[in-house]
């Protein structure tokens, strides 16, 4: 890049190989001059957040559980946050109907935390639901396509359904770095036009080393490469979770595909999910129960969220352990509070 700037809406070499990558990998619909590379997806939300209110929207919905930071988030950004319960299809769409938000936040691929994969059904209902109330869909496709799971393959990208609807958003924090703060949008002309009218407020453009090496990473499928290694060990370690689950938990299952850097775990019926945790922390093992995860942190379902990024195999059956050791199985009869 020389001694110039950045370019505000990211750097062309960059744009063209995500538009490729992204149409060939997740199905995609965009043209490079429809990608815009941002710092991660924390300011994809930060700029979208800036653009709803000029377009009549002062509501986001989101899942309900999702990350509780996006939560956080979306409020202190200015906009209301509606909650939308999950099902193991995704995002209840009747109940978002019932609401009146205009504009959603859906992880599509793997809901995150619970993992599940919304439906082909509950698809063609968002895109309709978003049609119907002259809406928008943001898709949060934070683990990029990370799919492991020999039973299926993995979804593609909602925002090929409806691409003038869907402002499509991925990031390098999974299958790269969370510390190179590198994400990109897919959005349609009038949308992308008023988020990068918006940028020019916030910053001049993403640093332009690591959106060449990126670039450069993708076109000489380097990253295609990375990916097929991350899977097959991601793969692994999905594996040996699903082992020490049976072991340590026996009754619970693991939610979900083979997929991304984490799994929830859905606990056996009147498992005491807060003494779960306290006890795997007093024993060394930070994990948390799905009830971090609600909007109004009370759930009727015990669950564990498990971060599986940095163990190894055998931290694994370690964690597990420790996690189980405060475990018994509830009898029967012991219902939901
Ligand atoms: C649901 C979800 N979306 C997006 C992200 C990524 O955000 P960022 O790109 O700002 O690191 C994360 C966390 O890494 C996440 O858990």
């Amino acid at each position: 890049p020389g001694t110039t700037r950045p370019h505000l809406a990211g750097e062309p070499e960059l744009r063209g190989e995500l538009a490729r990558h992204l149409g060939r990998l997740r199905g995609v619909s965009a043209t490079p001059s429809g990608v815009l590379v941002v710092g991660g997806f924390a300011q994809a939300l930060t700029l979208l957040c800036a653009v709803l209110p000029a377009l009549g929207i002062t509501e986001l919905a989101v899942e309900d559980p999702c990350h509780p930071g996006q939560r956080r988030f979306v409020r202190d950004n200015g906009v209301r946050v509606v909650p939308v319960p999950v099902d193991d299809e995704g995002i209840d769409v009747d109940a978002l109907g019932a609401t009146s938000a205009r504009a959603v936040l859906v992880t599509p691929a793997h809901q995150f935390p619970t993992g599940s994969v919304l439906s082909a059904g509950r698809r063609d209902a968002l895109v309709r639901w978003a049609r119907s109330v002259d809406g928008w869909i943001v898709e949060d496709d934070y683990d990029g396509g990370l799919w492991y799971d020999g039973r299926s393959p993995g979804p593609l990208a909602l925002q090929r359904l409806a691409p003038e609807r869907v402002v499509y958003a991925g990031t390098a924090s999974k299958v790269l770095d969370p510390g190179l703060r590198l994400g990109w949008l897919a959005a349609p002309d009038e949308l992308l036009h008023r988020l990068l009218h918006v940028r020019a407020r916030h910053d001049l453009g993403t640093e332009a080393f690591t959106q060449l090496a990126l670039a450069e990473l993708l076109r000489s499928g380097l990253f295609d490469r990375h990916l097929r290694r991350l899977s097959q060990r991601c793969a692994v370690r999905r594996r040996a979770l699903e082992e020490a689950v049976r072991i340590h938990l026996p009754g619970a299952t693991v939610r979900g595909p083979a997929a991304g850097l984490h799994a929830s775990v859905r606990l056996p019926e009147g498992t005491d999910e807060a003494a779960l945790v306290a006890g795997a922390l007093r024993r060394g093992v930070l994990v948390r129960g799905g009830t971090a995860f609600g909007a109004a942190r009370t759930r009727a379902e015990p669950a564990l969220v498990v971060g599986h990024a940095h163990l190894p195999r055998t931290g694994i059956a370690e964690a597990f352990h420790a996690i189980g050791a405060g475990f018994s199985r509830p009898g029967p009869g012991s219902g939901r509070r």
